[in-house]
């Protein structure tokens, strides 16, 4: 986590950086800091907070000139979050200066070394330990920044994307990645530095994307070098034209990023089949299938691995994989995957799914798979992500920018993406008659029409947000294709509104959670049409004799629920297996009130990021 943001050319830096972390405060908002050089000072400013907190600050406290600068928004790993911790840190000499986006897990030997040779520490961070490392190393071997930093990283075990300057010499930033993505800006005789390409959109449309294990020495006026951090050698920069533009990283009207990303599902489901999915000659067209066809039909079984809402659209796949294309699936947390020597085989598909791309446990999982013989598939928004590059090939969602922390259209859009694959798979092997096919196309090509529908119960979700928004607890039920939405229903409200909430398949409550149903506790039951219907109107009559509080997720005209319900939502009806495209949007609505009737930051919910990348 953490963002990081550096500029160096011919412009004023500061506005540059402090836009750049404003736009990159999804990855980590707990602390914020900004190092200028004006010509002839140093000057860093940095609290605890946000980066508006930041702003006020360092308006005050220092002046903004300078044509190079770095800046950094911090998810705090080592040390709490306060103004000391916050980067960027200065080396001991006050010439260094260093922003970080990662951790060095060997601090603590090398901050020792440091100590026994004189230098001291103000914070508690692993980066202050980095930036005098390569201060140290930079005096000891009298070489060039570049080359201190090169030497100093091949000493550290773990993950880094770094932007580190020296006050002597203001006219190079040295950057290098490992594990934690970092983009280079490339504009006429000046450059961006960022974590993503949002800082720097409206500059320029060519980005290079470093690496694991690649460094730059970035120079206004001259051309960019990238090397190897551990045997120096030279790379070719591959500059890539970004697909993205201003309009898609701003609010658009609406008060929060959450909300404007929940309405954007229809639209970002037609992006997603869009080019794909051609329903008239009954046939799905994904590059990253068909050229891999064989792995995939020939697949023993499919693992998932992936974390949170993109776990849960892992959930829907297996059913939708096994009940398609019969091939058996597990999936997996990636944190659990990487660590638990799982068995693997060569003839082993792995889908790892990602929006952001950069989860570090699903990048551990991936590499693990790789490292077994097994073919990995990549299922990620972020274009040019460290997923989808790790990955030997992939398909990508093309849902957007997703700011809010809380993932909406990420969910929705890669469970689009993996029924796709998972009809084509099912055609291929012969699973689904053409017809039946073509009806799944058919109904897919509604479904931005329905979640138009679903949509409209925005007005009834913030009445009842209104009632249960004081609970202390919640519980949400779903059995088959709405199980993993239970699931996601619950996350979408701890995560925002810091509400515990439990999701589980219907039939489980028996087993324990129905203890905990009194006249307090709101149960949200999802109890579409087909998927187990009247075994889960059954659930719901236990619910009720228990005098539990029941909010409905129901189908179009649904008469059971509604009787015995306190309040029904209704869902257009589709398909079972497309369901949760459906059933998941009144459970994002009703989330988004209850976190704006609390007052809670919804976009920046306490303690998370946006883009989880450390372990
Ligand atoms: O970028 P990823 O999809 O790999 O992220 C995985 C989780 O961190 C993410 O889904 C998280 O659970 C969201 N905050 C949920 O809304």
């Amino acid at each position: 986590m953490c963002g990081i943001v550096g500029y160096i050319g011919y412009r004023e830096a500061y506005p540059i950086v402090l836009q750049g972390l404003q736009r990159l405060e999804y990855r980590g908002y707990d602390s914020a800091g900004i190092a200028l050089y004006d010509g002839s000072n140093l000057k860093v400013s940095k609290t605890k907070g946000k980066v508006e907190d930041l702003k006020n600050r360092l308006e005050s406290e220092i002046s903004t000139k300078g044509s190079i600068g770095i800046g950094h928004t911090r998810w705090a790993t080592h040390g709490v979050p306060n103004d000391i911790n916050s980067h960027p840190h200065v080396s001991n000499s006050g010439n260094l200066v260093i922003i970080h986006n990662g951790i060095i897990e060997n601090y603590d030997p090398l901050r020792q070394e440091l100590l026994n040779r004189g230098y001291t520490f103000s914070s508690d961070t692993d980066t202050e330990v980095l930036v005098n490392l390569i201060e140290d190393v930079k005096t000891k071997e009298n070489v060039k920044l570049g080359k201190a930093v090169q030497i100093a990283l091949n000493q550290t075990i773990g993950a880094y994307a770094i932007a580190v300057f020296d006050k002597t010499k203001p006219n190079e930033i040295v950057v290098a990645r490992l594990g934690s993505p970092l983009a280079i800006g490339v504009g006429e005789n000046e450059f961006f530095i960022a974590s993503d390409a949002t800082p720097f959109i409206e500059y320029t449309n060519n980005a290079i994307y470093l690496e694991d294990g690649e460094m730059a020495v970035v120079r206004n006026h001259k051309k960019l070098k990238i090397r190897k951090i551990k045997d120096d050698s030279l790379v070719d920069p591959y500059v890539q034209e970004l697909q993205l533009n201003l309009e898609q990283i701003e609010k658009g009207g609406y008060d929060h990023f959450m909300i404007k990303e929940i309405y954007e599902q229809p639209d970002a489901i037609t992006d997603t089949f869009r080019g794909r999915m051609k329903t008239k000659e009954g046939i799905i067209r994904m590059a990253g299938i068909d050229d891999n066809l064989d792995k995939f039909l020939n697949a023993r079984r499919i693992i998932i691995v992936a974390c949170g809402t993109s776990w849960h659209a892992g959930l829907v796949a297996e059913y939708i994989f096994e009940e398609f294309a019969r091939i058996p699936v597990e999936v997996e947390y990636a944190s659990e995957f990487r660590y638990r020597n799982p068995v693997i085989y060569e003839d082993d598909v792995v889908i790892a799914i990602s929006q952001s791309g950069e989860t570090a446990d699903t990048m551990a999982a991936i590499k693990l798979a790789k490292a077994q013989g097994a073919f990995v598939f990549g299922v990620c928004n972020v274009v040019g992500s460290s997923i989808s590059r790790e990955t030997h090939a992939g398909a990508y969602t093309h849902a957007g920018p997703e700011i809010g922390v809380a993932s909406t259209k990420a969910f929705t859009t890669q469970i689009t993406v993996l029924t796709l694959i998972a009809l084509k798979l099912a055609k291929h092997k012969g699973k689904l008659s053409a017809s039946e096919f073509r009806t799944y196309l058919q109904e897919l090509e509604r479904i931005p029409g329905k979640v138009k529908k679903a949509l409209e119960s925005n007005e009834q979700a913030a009445i009842v947000a209104k009632e249960y928004k004081d609970a202390t607890n919640a519980l949400y039920l779903g059995r088959g294709y709405n199980f993993p939405v239970a699931l996601e229903g619950a996350l979408k409200l701890k995560e925002i509104s810091y509400i515990h909430a439990e999701g589980y398949p219907a039939a489980e409550m028996k087993h324990g959670p129905i203890a905990l149903i009194d006249e307090q506790m709101p149960v949200f039951v999802i109890a579409t049409k087909k998927g187990h219907y009247e075994k889960v109107v059954s659930n719901v009559e236990e619910i009720k004799a228990r005098s539990g509080k029941i909010i409905g997720i129901v189908t179009e005209g649904d008469v059971e629920v509604r009787k015995l319900a306190d309040h029904v939502i209704e869902i257009p009806e589709t398909l079972e297996p497309l369901t949760p495209l459906l059933s998941t949007i009144p459970l994002q609505l009703l989330s988004y009130h209850i976190a704006v009737m609390l007052e809670k930051n919804v976009d920046q919910p306490r303690n998370l990021a946006k883009s989880v990348t450390v372990e």
